[in-house]
């Protein structure tokens, strides 16, 4: 649903203005086997009514929607209900939504949003139908309106693309690619590596001008806040990585009173991340792909903590994606909102490859051949000369 609304909010020249609660509703059609959760967004849009149900199709799809027959469960399911003033039978489009009186589980939400709304044809407003009384059992909050909830409009860049190793030479060609933003480390790559920590962390910070997070090991918060002031002092790069334990937190706390960055690591559940952020911490790491592997979805912890945030506009920590295994987990991360991704080099390499890439580029470089003056360089300085 926060995928969604955030997707809407994202089409050109649109903009929500107002969401309802989530609620649930019984699977309707005897098909489907799970409840649904249901809820509206009221958007100000210039798009025809036509244009914003195509694109909430494409929004659907990318949310994995699958073509299957009707009233089986499906993923996500966006349907237009109503525009203002307007009354149209076109096919695609058909507002108002032909079977949306009869329906609480669309109309409870609707006028919850948009307390005026009206039949555009009747002028009656939907709030005075029986339908729109019946009681229904909230499922949870959606994201409030946009923009007040945006951060990527809150000076936020793009997602930032952090390296998590520790081997110097992946780090040193991953640098010259000219997109690595930071680096992560834990105790694991580091010992991996074999070498001494601080001078690694050292060289780490060298090679890439951008937050490096170098691991506590303390158990005790004391010892641990003794720790993350003195790697704070090996290079201004450094960020201090804790786990997400009370002690933990505790050193979060006083080293980011203190101006030092924290990274929290090793976060499992959405509270948990609320935890540090209050604690003041610059990112928090969810690790995906730790709890895809024990069948947990680590997509939904992301979505989770990003609409959190977002709730909170004065949260100022970071989402830190991490324990990313694969590209798809980085494609998720990125329309999930994530302000950084965290992943292994061999994750950035295959970032780059696509089959149909090297083929259509071979293929063009095997036609360029034919071309009887191929020196670009030759032929433009002396196409400039002749101008003057
Ligand atoms: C990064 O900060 C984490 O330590 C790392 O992404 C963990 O990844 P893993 O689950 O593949 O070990």
């Amino acid at each position: 649903m926060a995928f969604a609304t955030r997707a809407i909010e994202s089409l050109p020249d649109t903009q929500v203005v107002a969401t309802s609660r989530m609620y649930w509703s019984a699977p309707a059609g005897g098909v489907a086997r799970c409840p649904f959760i249901n809820a509206v967004v009221v958007v100000e849009t210039t798009l025809s009514p036509g244009e914003l149900v195509r694109a909430c199709r494409e929004i659907e799809a990318r949310a994995g929607r699958r073509p299957s027959r009707r009233w089986a469960d499906r993923v996500l399911d966006i349907d237009l209900l109503l525009v203002e003033g307007l009354v149209s039978r076109d096919p695609e489009a058909t507002v108002p939504h032909p079977r949306l009186v009869d329906r609480p589980f669309a109309l409870v939400p609707l006028v919850e949003a948009w307390p005026e709304a009206a039949n555009p044809r009747t002028r009656r407003r939907y709030a005075r139908l029986a339908a729109a009384q019946v009681p229904l059992a909230v499922a949870g909050a959606l994201p409030r309106p946009f923009p007040e909830i945006s951060r990527a409009r809150d000076g936020a860049t793009a997602m930032k693309f952090f390296l998590d190793t520790a081997n110097l030479d992946e780090i040193r060609e991953a640098a010259s690619w000219g997109i690595i933003d930071g680096v992560t480390t834990n105790p694991s790559l580091i010992a991996k590596e074999g070498r001494d920590f601080v001078d690694t962390i050292y060289q780490i910070c060298t090679i890439v001008d951008g937050p490096v997070s170098a691991e506590t090991v303390a158990v005790d918060a004391p010892k641990m806040i003794e720790e993350g002031r003195l790697l704070a002092r090996v290079h201004r790069n450094v960020v201090v990585k804790v786990p997400l334990t009370i002690e933990g937190i505790k050193c979060c706390k006083a080293l980011s009173s203190e101006g030092i960055r924290v990274n929290v690591t090793l976060c499992f559940q959405p509270m948990q991340a609320l935890i540090a952020a209050k604690a003041g911490a610059t990112y928090i790491s969810p690790f995906l792909g730790r709890l895809d592997d024990v069948s947990e979805d680590g997509m939904d912890l992301i979505q989770k903590i990003v609409q959190i945030y977002a709730n909170y506009p004065e949260l100022k920590t970071q989402v830190l994606s991490a324990s990313i295994r694969h590209p798809l987990h980085m494609v998720q991360a990125a329309m999930a909102g994530s302000d950084v991704a965290t992943a292994p080099f061999k994750v950035y390499k295959a970032l780059y490859s696509h089959p149909l890439t090297d083929k259509g580029n071979a293929a063009f470089l095997k036609d360029w051949e034919t071309v009887p003056d191929r020196d670009i360089i030759g032929q433009v300085n002396r196409w400039l000369a002749s101008r003057g």
